[in-house]
């Protein structure tokens, strides 16, 4: 190899210096000669001690999120921590209260956005999609964005809110930077992906002249969001803490269909705090049984050494207890799966499944299955510990809505857990971390556990308004905490609350609790609906019916509405019942009922915790 004077590569012209580089007569084509010559130079000057580059000029950049249970939030707020790092002034908010006008007046924004329900955004962005779709919309010619969609495969309408959003932004003008990368529960490594990309093409863009000029109009960040932008939590999903377990009671009778828990940890001296509407995140653990079977199955050893991207070096068995998904099955896992057995020629039907034609075939699939049976069904694909833990997503927290109050509870968090069970081909199931609750758990234990903020789920600021809460099913849960925090600090406003459960007689959750709040008339109000204590079903809603002048007048003197539980059928039965009552006790078209309930939820009065 011989070398060459390499000023031109060299980032200070006063420093000339040498560089290896390939000549003529070896034996490369002119093209490959080339190549190697630009590398070797390229390798050779980002070697040299170079002057401190010019600092790029900074962009004023918005960090939105849509976000519900908080994933995208604080996603968002790496981003805007990395965004400052590198010079640049980024602003972070929520699309909650966010206008489509205020979106046309930004020059560059990074979207976050989750999706909720059947494809839809979180609950609270809504107002904010519906105006951008609405036709009068200024156009969003001046915006370049980029955007993070969060979702999971095992919904139908993946990041469906994301991928929307996205389009509308572009056929609305916006220019898209990078390309939008869709995360599944294992955020981390699309994130990180989709965060290189970002970060190249906002560099990109503050190296152009012409972007300079049109990066003008610094402004600082809301109060509020700066504000929310410094708190940081003490204890999060990757930094949990231990707290003892110090009660554990079944809530439902022993002879029910169902087993529901009452759940309370301690968390005295610690530095966990919450409100009373916030959400409890655990870390779970898989059932040790299911692994060691898992584990037999294959005839991998338990020690076998693996490497997991966050938690580095473990044994095969402690990934497969503590980090990695088990349990169920989805179309990726079926995938990597199917793609190992092609060699071995194990997975013709599952290759078969796989085809387009074939969604519904394999969402039947995986409804009831999980990794065990794939490896009973299509036995001797894995061979190596290395392939298994690279199929596997990553365990998640599971949340649960704290059934205490703070100011009741003081150094507890109570929770009411429903526990998963069910059978399919010829197996006892269960979920995760309900049965880690029921099964798994002693008053030995310490759980790991986080707060998941809600900020979109608080008892009025005004304690003399009247709340209206339903909840049926572990929906109980924050209303036991919001009442318990109302009578704790005497706040004087009406409460109503709506309970449904299978049975009167086993699965009337804190029963001893509501009737003596009912009597000794802090409950306002106490309707039930025991779905199964009779023959026709009856719900929350037919009870809300059955009140409604009552419930409307309670909306006119100013009550605020607060939802809690299964947001498959329930809480959708239960916002279309509010519309009804608006219509039939308003005498208001359909239209104006939908205005109303718009403007209940405008007014922080309508909100939703459901799952
Ligand atoms: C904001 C929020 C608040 C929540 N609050 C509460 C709460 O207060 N109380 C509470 O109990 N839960 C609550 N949840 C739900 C909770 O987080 C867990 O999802 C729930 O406990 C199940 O978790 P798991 O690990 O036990 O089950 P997983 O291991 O997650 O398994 C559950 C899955 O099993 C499958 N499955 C269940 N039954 C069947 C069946 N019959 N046939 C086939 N497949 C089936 C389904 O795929 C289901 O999604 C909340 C969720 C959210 C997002
Ligand atoms: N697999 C299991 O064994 C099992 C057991 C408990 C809970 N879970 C799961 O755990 C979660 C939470 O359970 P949970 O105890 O909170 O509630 P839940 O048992 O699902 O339901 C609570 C009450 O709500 C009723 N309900 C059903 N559909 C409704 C609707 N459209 N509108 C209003 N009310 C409705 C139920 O009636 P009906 O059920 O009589 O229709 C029941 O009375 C659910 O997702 C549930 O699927 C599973
Ligand atoms: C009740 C509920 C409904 C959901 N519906 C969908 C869905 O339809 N499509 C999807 O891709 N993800 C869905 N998800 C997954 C969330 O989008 C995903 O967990 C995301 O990381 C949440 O982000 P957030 O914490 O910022 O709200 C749903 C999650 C919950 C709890």
């Amino acid at each position: 190899m011989s070398t060459v004077s390499a000023t031109p590569y060299a980032s200070n012209a006063t420093q000339t210096a040498t560089v290896p580089f390939i000549p003529e007569n070896a034996p490369f084509t002119a093209e490959q000669r080339a190549w190697l010559n630009v590398f070797l130079a390229v390798m050779y000057s980002s070697a040299q001690p170079a002057k401190a580059p010019e600092p790029l000029p900074s962009l004023k950049i918005a960090v939105l999120f849509a976000s519900q249970s908080g994933n995208g939030e604080g996603l968002a707020r790496k981003v805007a921590k990395e965004l400052t790092a590198k010079g640049h002034i980024a602003t972070i908010s929520s699309l909650e209260g966010y206008t489509p006008a205020s979106l046309a007046a930004e020059r560059y924004a990074v979207i976050i956005a989750s999706t909720y329900g059947e494809g839809d955004p979180p609950d609270a962005v809504e107002p904010f999609y519906n105006q951008l779709c609405m036709q009068h919309f200024p156009r969003l010619e001046n915006l370049s964005y980029a955007l993070l969609a969060l979702g999971d495969s095992n919904y139908e309408h993946f990041c469906k809110f994301g991928r929307d959003l996205d389009e509308k932004l572009t056929a609305l003008g916006g220019y898209r930077i990078c390309e939008r990368v869709e995360c599944d529960v294992d955020l981390d490594e699309p994130f990180a992906h989709w965060k290189v990309s970002l970060l190249n093409a906002v560099t990109e863009i503050a190296s152009k002249p012409s972007s300079r000029t049109k990066a003008t109009g610094v402004s600082s960040a809301s109060p509020a969001a700066s504000a929310s932008a410094k708190k940081t939590a003490s204890h999060t999903r990757d930094n949990p803490y231990f707290a003892p377990i110090v009660e554990k009671r079944p809530l439902t009778h022993a002879v029910s269909s169902k087993l529901t828990l009452h759940m309370a940890v301690s968390i005295a001296g610690s530095e966990v705090s919450y409100e009373a509407g916030d959400a409890c995140g655990v870390i779970p653990q898989n059932d040790p049984h299911l692994v060691d079977e898992l584990l037999h199955k294959l005839k991998f050893s338990a020690d076998f050494p693996v490497e997991l991207p966050k938690a580095g070096g473990v044994s095969l068995r402690t990934a497969l207890l503590d980090h990695l998904q088990v349990t169920r099955l989805n179309r990726r896992m079926i995938e990597a799966y199917a793609a190992i057995g092609q060699t071995t020629g194990h997975c013709g039907n599952l290759i078969n499944l796989l085809q387009p034609e074939q969604q519904s075939h394999l969402d039947t699939y995986c409804y009831d299955r999980g990794l065990i049976d794939l490896l009973y069904e299509y036995p001797e694909v894995i061979h190596d510990p290395a392939d298994l833990v690279a199929m596997l997503p990553k365990l998640t927290p599971r949340l649960y809505s704290i059934s205490s109050s703070p100011a009741a509870h003081a150094g507890e968090i109570h929770t009411t857990v429903a526990v998963v069970r069910y059978k399919s081909h010829n197996r006892e199931r269960g979920g995760v971390c309900s049965t880690m609750f029921a099964d798994r758990t002693s008053d030995q234990s310490r759980l790991p556990i986080y707060i998941q903020p809600n900020k979109k789920f608080r008892l009025p600021q005004d304690t003399t308004k009247p709340v209206i809460m339903i909840g049926p099913g572990t929906g109980i849960a924050p209303f036991r905490a919001f009442l318990h925090e109302r009578r704790a600090v005497a706040a004087t406003g009406k409460n109503w609350l709506f309970f449904g459960d299978r049975s009167a007689k086993t699965d009337f959750l804190y029963r001893d609790e509501l009737e003596s709040m009912q009597k000794d008339k802090f409950l306002t109000r106490l309707d039930l609906a025991f779905s199964r204590d009779q023959e026709h079903k009856v719900y929350v809603q037919d009870r809300m019916l059955e009140q409604a002048p009552m419930f409307w007048s309670w909306l006119q003197d100013g009550a605020s509405v607060y939802v809690c539980g299964d947001a498959s059928r329930m809480a959708k039965d239960v916002d279309a019942t509010l519309h009804t009552i608006a219509e039939r006790q308003g005498g208001m078209p359909a239209e104006a009922a939908a205005d109303f309930v718009q403007n209940l939820k405008d007014q922080n009065r309508y909100h939703r915790d459901v799952y």
